[in-house]
């Protein structure tokens, strides 16, 4: 409805912010700067509103999700909101029994091993997610010229979950079925896939106006691995959502030998962790390509000294780039004091302003 619209006039200015212009590679009147997880427990005010509900349920509230997204944002001044919910809301959303453990993270009642499992995976309807499409016009009106990312979690980290039934160190399992029955893990992850942009176009359709499409845990394997049996599937989800004017961002941990193939599989944006310099990641993805990263969230645990010696670290390594997006090199730490994160804003911002 033309409620949940923005205006034109809103509609430019976010898209003249300096987190969309780096994504499209322009020039900028700052280095622009969010964080992954910086909706979250580090901040008082997410503990507050979170008390006595569960992590799942808080996704489904519009209210609450509007609350929480724009908490950082009011708090930290960041440059995007990222969306808040969790990676495994759209599995949930089309039937899968699954909960958050509190300090344990996404578990699955019936594990996904066999060809029959399948059957868990239908394809995922916009009514089925209806919450997200409320929540994010909500947002959008609420943000004004600041961005909101919306995000996925990647075939690969879902199937992982799917697969495991909950977060693994190994990925032994994850590994025996793609080494052990190549056909049904292939069709595991096109499955995954297919919810995965449909999950995506109901964000970008709700005004997200850049997507992240997370492969966390994908550093798990080698580069030959990735190309065969993850790559067709991220690529399949970055392809579904071309051409709608929404930068893709593509983030995992530990992908430093990956980051060539991952920004290969579609996206315009490559996320680095904190053990690759910018620069060399930058390499590593080749031209066309702008990059976001990279300070080790556990940084934010030393001095404010030694926390903007490694931020200058990062922008420096970074000063060549066409396109730079400044964020940690994965999420912000639950004990992280949220002051430390504001004030790496605020540095950012003066270190970079033209
Ligand atoms: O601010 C933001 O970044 C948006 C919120 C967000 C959450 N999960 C909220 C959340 C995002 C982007 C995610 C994505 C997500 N979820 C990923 C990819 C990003 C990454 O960190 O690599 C992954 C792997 C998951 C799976 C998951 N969900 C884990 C590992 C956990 C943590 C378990 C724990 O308790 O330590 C969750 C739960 C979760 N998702 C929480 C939050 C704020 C904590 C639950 C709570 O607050 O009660």
């Amino acid at each position: 409805s033309a409620n949940n619209q923005a205006t034109g006039q809103q509609q430019t200015a976010t898209y003249d912010s300096a987190f969309l212009k780096a994504c499209r590679r322009e020039p900028v009147p700052h280095t622009p700067v969010w964080f992954m997880r910086q909706a979250g427990r580090s901040l008082p005010e997410y503990r507050k509103v979170r008390e006595g509900i569960a992590m799942l349920d808080s996704c489904m509230r519009p209210e609450l999700v509007t609350e929480i997204t724009l908490q950082p944002v009011r708090r930290h001044g960041v440059d995007a909101a990222i969306y808040f919910s969790d990676i495994v809301v759209p599995l949930k959303a089309i039937g899968v029994d699954l909960d958050i453990k509190p300090g344990v993270g996404p578990v699955v009642e019936n594990p996904i091993r066999t060809r029959a499992d399948l059957a868990q995976l239908r394809d995922l309807e916009p009514g089925d997610v209806s919450y997200v499409t409320e929540a994010m016009g909500m947002l959008v009106r609420e943000l004004g010229s600041t961005p909101l990312i919306g995000f996925a979690g990647a075939p690969f980290t879902l199937a992982s979950y799917l697969v495991e039934g909950g977060p693994s160190r190994n990925h032994e399992r994850t590994k025996a079925l793609i080494y052990g029955d190549p056909q049904l893990w292939a069709d595991l992850l096109d499955r995954l896939a297919d919810i995965t942009a449909a999950f995506l176009k109901v964000q970008i359709a709700a005004g997200a106006s850049a997507v992240q499409l997370f492969d966390s845990w994908v550093g798990a394997l080698s580069p030959a691995d990735y190309r065969r049996s993850v790559m067709p599937a991220s690529a399949k989800v970055f392809r579904a959502v071309e051409g709608l004017g929404v930068p893709r961002i593509h983030f995992g941990v530990g992908t430093g030998e990956l980051l060539g193939l991952m920004g290969e599989a579609g996206a315009d944006v490559v996320g680095a962790d904190w053990r690759v310099p910018m620069d060399e990641a930058a390499r590593r993805v080749g031209p066309g390509k702008a990059l976001q990263g990279n300070i080790d969230p556990a940084v934010l645990f030393a001095p404010r000294e030694a926390v903007e010696t490694k931020a200058r670290e990062v922008l420096d390594a970074a000063a060549g780039l066409e396109g730079h997006i400044f964020n940690l090199g994965h999420g912000v730490l639950p004990t992280t004091d949220p002051d430390a994160l504001t004030r790496l804003v605020e540095y950012v911002h003066t270190q970079t302003a033209g």
